[in-house]
């Protein structure tokens, strides 16, 4: 399969607004590197899952808490034939085992500029709420590799959003995701 034609299973765990701008530019054909063909959530209620419904996209639930989880995905993702795979807000870390075997096959949207505000514990609100607590006035989004190490893979890309005097956490959250994330 060429580079061009990689089938790409998206994995998700909330509101899907990055698997959005997946699809959006897939489907005005600005997704160039390949075809999403599949999207996989750990939580059956987890929005994203309409989006992808409602995008014609196959979709399965691998809940956390089955047994053999990992297993499973790794089944779903041979029987989609998956090549690369994207983390869109998936809040879950995955075992040294599976990112080894998937080595450079597995990126992931981070909210922060890394290595500021990531690792253990900076997900959601709580990466927002720590750039505002350090008064940073630069932040924005990362595009990375996953390896074993939360948020230590390798850089792909990384866009900068300026933090405005009145920013929340929420605020700052949707300027980053409007002009950073859904963009790179
Ligand atoms: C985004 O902020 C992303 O950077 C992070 O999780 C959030 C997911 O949001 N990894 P959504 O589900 O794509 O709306």
């Amino acid at each position: 399969m060429s580079q061009n034609n990689i089938r790409i299973a998206v994995m998700v765990s909330g509101g899907g607004t990055n698997l959005q701008a997946l699809i959006d530019a897939q489907k005005t054909g600005t997704l160039h590197s390949g075809t999403i063909a599949l999207v996989l959530s750990d939580k059956k209620d987890a929005y994203a899952l309409t989006r992808a419904k409602d995008a014609g996209i196959p979709a399965a639930v691998v809940a956390k808490a089955d047994y053999g989880s990992q297993a499973r995905i790794c089944a779903l993702l041979e029987e989609y034939r998956i090549g690369l795979i994207v983390l869109a807000g998936f809040l879950r870390i995955l075992s040294a085992d599976f990112t080894s075997r998937f080595d450079h096959r597995i990126i992931n949207i981070h909210p922060s500029l890394i290595p500021a505000f990531c690792g253990a514990g900076f997900y959601g609100l709580h990466v927002h709420e720590a750039a505002l607590r350090r008064g940073v006035r630069i932040t924005g989004a990362t595009v990375h590799y996953v390896n074993e190490i939360t948020d230590g893979g390798e850089i792909i890309l990384q866009k900068a959003v300026r933090v405005a005097p009145n920013d929340t956490p929420q605020t700052l959250q949707k300027r980053v995701m409007r002009l950073a994330e859904w963009k790179i």
